[in-house]
């Protein structure tokens, strides 16, 4: 708790593009979620150099990821929205808890097994205590409940075995977070293989929607996007490519997939697929627009990542000093 309210803690990365699934997957349960809790929503740059960045590249993209928060409808003066780099605590929490977790542990994170395949010449120990670094985020903050996609629920998990490890030697330092994954949306696939989750780094640029996409690139995509050979609009097992459109469809409409079959009985894969591309056209509008209006206002923005930047760090801070304590270092004289 801080203050009446419970707190909610998530972030995401400022590499690649970000896509459709991130925002249907986090960002959009994130202002749903806004009012009722104490939220802090964090640029996580620190994350992002596991892979190699261009510097000025990732400074850029951190930005634009800070600018869309608030575009996608979090309110910077309500919501503690920061860049993660600014606030040291994180680095120095996940270095105790590094100390707490198995090698064994992070060794079973599918995410890690992934990214070391794929980035084979740069298999780096941040790369494989990635996770640790999560969990000091989540930590930090005293966290209640962290919005995510399906894919982060195993890093999450782990947060909660660290925590308790954690808690069982030295007493009830942190609050165990639970996970908070949305009914829809939750694991968005590639439009192009839908065994696949949509994802920033695919090679195939027409298997994912990048939120900046325009709206004629958008409605392409969902063209070209592979469908199943029953010829119906049914949610089941056997269509996978058309069990994910209406996912995301179900997702930017909040019709159910009962009242989605209903509106495409009858009707080909063609009609359904174009009002797939519409309903993202008409989410990611308003948003397209905020961005334009906020990249104008400089000195707002420059405002929020400093204010913010601040109170991170004065809650974060809290937390790592009474760590510091419990383990045994030494007080800071005055
Ligand atoms: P990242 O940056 O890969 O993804 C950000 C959020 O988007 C969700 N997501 C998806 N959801 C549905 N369908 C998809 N295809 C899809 N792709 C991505 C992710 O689940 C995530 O919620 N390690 C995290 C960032 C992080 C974090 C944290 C999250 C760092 N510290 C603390 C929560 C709490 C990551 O790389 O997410």
């Amino acid at each position: 708790m801080l203050g009446d309210k419970k707190v909610l803690f998530s972030g995401m990365q400022a590499t690649g593009n970000l896509t459709l699934g991130n925002y249907l997957g986090a960002l959009k349960n994130w202002v749903s979620l806004s009012d009722e809790y104490e939220c802090f929503y964090s640029v996580v740059d620190l994350h992002s150099i596991t892979v190699r960045q261009d510097p000025a590249e990732l400074r850029r993209r951190a930005r634009a990821l800070y600018i869309l928060y608030v575009a996608a409808g979090l309110d910077p003066e309500k919501n503690c929205i920061y860049y993660q780099s600014h606030v040291s605590a994180h680095s120095e929490l996940a270095w105790i808890l590094n100390c707490f977790t198995y090698n064994g542990e992070l060794s079973r994170m599918t995410q890690f097994k992934d990214k070391s395949a794929k980035h084979a010449d740069n298999v780096n120990a941040g790369l494989f205590t990635y996770p640790v670094l999560m969990a000091a985020d989540i930590l930090l903050y005293q966290t209640d409940l962290v919005p995510v996609g399906k894919d982060q629920m195993q890093h999450l998990e782990l947060t909660r075995d660290i925590a308790q490890r954690f808690n069982g030697i030295y007493g009830d330092v942190f609050t165990i977070p639970e996970g908070y994954i949305a009914k829809t949306g939750a694991k968005i696939m590639s439009l192009q293989d839908p065994s696949k989750k949509m994802s920033k780094s695919d090679e195939n640029p027409n298997a994912s929607i990048y939120l900046m996409d325009d709206a004629d690139t958008i409605i392409r995509k969902f063209k070209r996007a592979v469908t199943d050979s029953e010829a119906c609009v049914r949610y089941n097992e056997n269509q996978p490519g058309i069990s994910n459109l209406m996912e995301i469809y179900s997702t930017c409409t909040g019709k159910s997939f009962a009242e989605i079959e209903k509106e495409f009985d009858g009707k080909g894969y063609g009609d359904f697929k174009m009002a797939v591309g519409e309903s993202v056209v008409d989410v990611l509008r308003p948003i397209h627009e905020r961005i334009a209006d906020l990249e104008k206002n400089k000195d707002y923005i420059d405002s929020m990542i400093k204010a913010n930047a601040e109170k991170a760090n004065y809650v974060a801070t809290k937390t790592l000093r009474k760590v510091q304590k419990k383990v045994g270092f030494p007080e800071r004289i005055r």
